[in-house]
């Protein structure tokens, strides 16, 4: 059973800046097939609130600072990131908001498909009976 957590990335400090990076099937546990990613959020928005059916996704505060909150159907996981060194693991089968998204955030998001509504679960209940067997 796949479950979300947190990843680190590697981190080259310079005094000219700082570097980091991601390669597919290494420091995040697929390929990547899709990138996308969520700015000018304006204060007090949440973005997400669906699951999906079969996408993972790994997410990172490029800029600034937002939660992810995660719910299994029985537990609600808080996730905060602030910082472009590491990021968050999602597998699929998790609802998921983002909100509290700092002024000026970048969420950049790395995804195992391409879009797909139909990978979609939109409804809360209809999430959590599935969760459940229902
Ligand atoms: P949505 O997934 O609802 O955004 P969020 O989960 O962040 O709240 O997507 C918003 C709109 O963007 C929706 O009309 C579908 C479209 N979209 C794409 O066309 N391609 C994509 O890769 C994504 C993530 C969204």
């Amino acid at each position: 059973m796949e479950y979300p957590h947190i990843i680190q990335l590697p981190k080259f400090l310079d005094n000219r800046g700082n570097l980091s990076f991601i390669e597919e099937n290494n420091h995040i546990p697929f390929k990547i097939e899709r990138t996308y990613w969520i700015y000018d959020v304006p204060g007090g928005e949440r973005r997400g609130g669906h699951a999906y059916l079969n996408l993972q996704e790994f997410i990172v505060a490029l800029s600034g600072s937002f939660d992810v909150v995660l719910r299994d159907g029985k537990k609600e996981m808080r996730f905060s990131l602030n910082r472009s060194y590491y990021g968050l693991y999602v597998p699929k089968l998790m609802w998921r908001e983002i909100e509290n998204f700092s002024t000026n955030s970048l969420a950049l998001i790395l995804a195992d498909g391409k879009y797909d509504e139909t990978d979609y679960i939109r409804d809360i209940d209809q999430f959590i009976s599935s969760k459940h067997g229902g």
